[in-house]
């Protein structure tokens, strides 16, 4: 299953897949990080389009085209800003099974992943990547019938390291921390 599962350090911006995913907020009206730079990269017909949309929930996920950008399509999701509650899990799941299902139904292969929620909304990256990897295997366990590649593709080295860690299998050791 791993084999469906890419690990690279780099911007988002640059990859030439069908679809990347935007750390949004929910006015779907770009801010920084993740998504200043991916609408600095589309042009300024993706915010014509984000208008349209009348905004996108926390843990929910909506389409645009990529415009500018080498991708043909950006799904924009809404990771919760951390607050320590149960909640902040749920809904940073449901950013990666929504925008994964949300591909599937426009027929998107190759989709590349930031590290949702782990920059300006706060949430600690060594809890918030392996809630990221586990929901994306049960997602592509749960969809064999479809052929889909995930790309995480990481800013830092922070970031890269956990999920290669993941990938490596880390997390029995993990949960042999209690966690
Ligand atoms: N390519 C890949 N990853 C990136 C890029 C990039 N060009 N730029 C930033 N990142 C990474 C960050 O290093 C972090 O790991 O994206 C992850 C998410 O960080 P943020 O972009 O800050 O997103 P988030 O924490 O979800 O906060 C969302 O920030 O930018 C605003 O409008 C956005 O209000 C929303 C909030």
């Amino acid at each position: 299953m791993n084999k469906k599962i890419l690990i690279q350090k780099g911007d988002i911006t640059k990859f030439d897949g069908d679809a990347i995913v935007n750390a949004a907020n929910r006015s779907l009206l770009g801010g920084g990080g993740v998504d200043g730079a991916i609408h600095r990269a589309a042009g300024t017909l993706l915010l014509e389009e984000c208008k349209t949309l009348n905004g996108c929930k926390t843990g929910e996920a909506k389409i645009t085209k990529g415009y500018d950008l080498e991708a043909k399509y950006v799904i924009h999701t809404v990771g919760p800003i951390y607050s320590g509650k149960d909640t902040d899990k749920i809904f940073l799941e449901s950013c990666y099974k929504n925008s994964l299902n949300l591909a599937r139904e426009n027929d998107i292969h190759t989709i590349a992943f930031p590290a949702i929620s782990t920059g300006v909304y706060g949430y600690p990256k060594e809890e918030a990547v392996p809630i990221a990897f586990d929901m994306v295997i049960k997602w592509l366990e749960e969809n064999k019938d479809y052929n889909m590649e995930v790309t995480f593709m990481c800013f830092n080295d922070e970031i890269y390291r956990l999920f290669m860690t993941m990938n490596l299998g880390g997390r029995s050791g993990r949960r042999g921390q209690g966690k």
